[in-house]
């Protein structure tokens, strides 16, 4: 059998500790399906009261959440509980900074820009696997964070570059290259919208992970190519908070549109075929419908994007509302996929250029939307009804 190979990764998660950049009061969000429920939306941790509960935290896969609203809500176990605040920093899921370290694949001598800086933790990590501190540059929009992350990381003996900015905007240049280039970017706030400015910042052969966000985020690892453009595949599933320039206020998944000619037909796609898709199914929705089907409490099905509104009564009814059909859109995508051969995120894919960005199936030059463009509801084989006749 031959030797184990020393794992890199594993000495940074050592060499840099979690606990350096924790606060010694923050609150604690575990992750995963065997959360008890109690816990599941969080609990406080106070390193001085009670040290046991701080470091069990800081080494489980949780979130740490160490400020809201962007610093205007103070950091209280109450603040922290309340619906209205939302999380503007954290130290992220172990397992997904693992995860994405893992896809970005950072070797000594690589010069690595971190986006997010937070509480400094990834940065830090970075540093560590690039094998110089002064490789790194790390950009964070909040100057409080960035100062923050900056103690924490001299703590552990790291200087990275540290630049408070808007990282969707502008970019610094990599220290000590003519180019500027970075050959690793890691970013580590949600993603809807992926600004061109990392892929022109990114050498080519380089590689970007980041968190792509829409409705259920995964990890996405680009490539950047000789031409300017960059394609990857999706990884695992995450939830980070939004970049600051692409936050929005979620859609409001309980309003009642105020569409006066409510469209209704039976179903061409069974609910049981769209609720809990597989993998590739849930990107192709994600990312041409804007939402997945979803159960609400009344057992309805629903899809929603704040403003049109399709739901599939439990007689199998369906209504759809708004200037959208969402329910004609999301059996358009899963007539695609099931065309395509039902391909899992193996085959599906990611494509940036300076002009547009899109998901795709198999072929990174082919948009996956052109290949919904289908047989017209009312005319296939498996469409049951006509669309837009109302039963009123
Ligand atoms: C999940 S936290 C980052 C965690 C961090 N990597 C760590 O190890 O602690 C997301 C961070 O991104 C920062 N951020 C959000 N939008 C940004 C932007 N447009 N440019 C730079 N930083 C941004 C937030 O202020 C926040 O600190």
């Amino acid at each position: 059998m031959p030797p184990p190979q020393p794992d890199v990764l594993a000495d940074a998660l050592i060499r840099v500790p979690r606990h350096e950049f924790v606060p010694a009061r923050a609150w604690a969000v575990p992750q995963g399906a065997g959360t008890p429920p109690a816990a599941a939306s969080g609990y406080w941790i106070d390193q001085h009261r009670d040290p046991d509960r701080w470091w069990r935290a800081v080494y489980s896969d949780s979130v740490i959440v160490t400020q809201l609203d962007g610093g205007r809500t103070e950091l209280t176990p109450a603040n922290a509980a309340a619906p209205s605040t939302a999380p503007s920093c954290a130290a992220s899921s172990p397992l997904l900074v693992t995860a994405g370290l893992r896809h970005l694949a950072v070797r000594p001598g690589n010069r690595v820009l971190d986006v997010g800086g937070g509480t400094g933790w990834t940065s830090g990590l970075c540093a560590y696997l690039a094998g110089d501190d002064t490789l790194v540059t790390t950009v964070e929009i909040d100057p409080d964070l960035a100062r923050t992350a900056t103690e924490n990381l001299a703590r552990c003996g790291l200087r990275p570059t540290i630049v408070t900015g808007d990282a969707g905007a502008e970019l610094p240049s990599s220290d000590g290259e003519s180019d500027g280039l970075f050959d690793r970017v890691h970013v580590t706030c949600g993603v809807t919208d992926i600004p061109y400015v990392w892929v022109e910042h990114t050498r080519p052969g380089g590689h970007i992970v980041l968190p792509y966000n829409p409705p259920i985020g995964r990890l996405l690892r680009l490539t950047v190519h000789e031409d300017g453009s960059a394609t990857g595949r999706f990884g695992e599933e995450c939830s980070y908070m939004p970049l600051r320039s692409q936050r929005q206020t979620p859609p409001d998944k309980s309003a009642t549109s105020h569409d006066t000619q409510p469209r209704h037909r039976s179903l061409a796609v069974g609910t049981e075929s769209l609720l809990h898709p597989a993998p590739g199914l849930q990107v192709l929705l994600a990312s041409l419908v804007g939402d997945e089907p979803w159960v609400n409490g009344s057992g309805n099905v629903l899809l929603t994007d704040g403003v049109s509104r399709a739901t599939v009564a439990n007689d199998g009814r369906l209504t759809q509302t708004g200037p959208r059909d969402l329910w004609d859109e999301a059996e358009s995508v899963h007539r695609a996929w099931t065309r395509q051969g039902r391909p899992g995120l193996d085959r599906i894919g990611f494509t940036v250029t300076p002009q547009r960005q899109y998901v795709w199936i198999d072929d990174p030059s082919v948009p996956a939307a052109a290949l919904t463009h289908d047989t017209p509801l009312g005319t296939s084989a498996d469409t049951a009804t006509t669309v837009g006749a109302s039963l009123d």
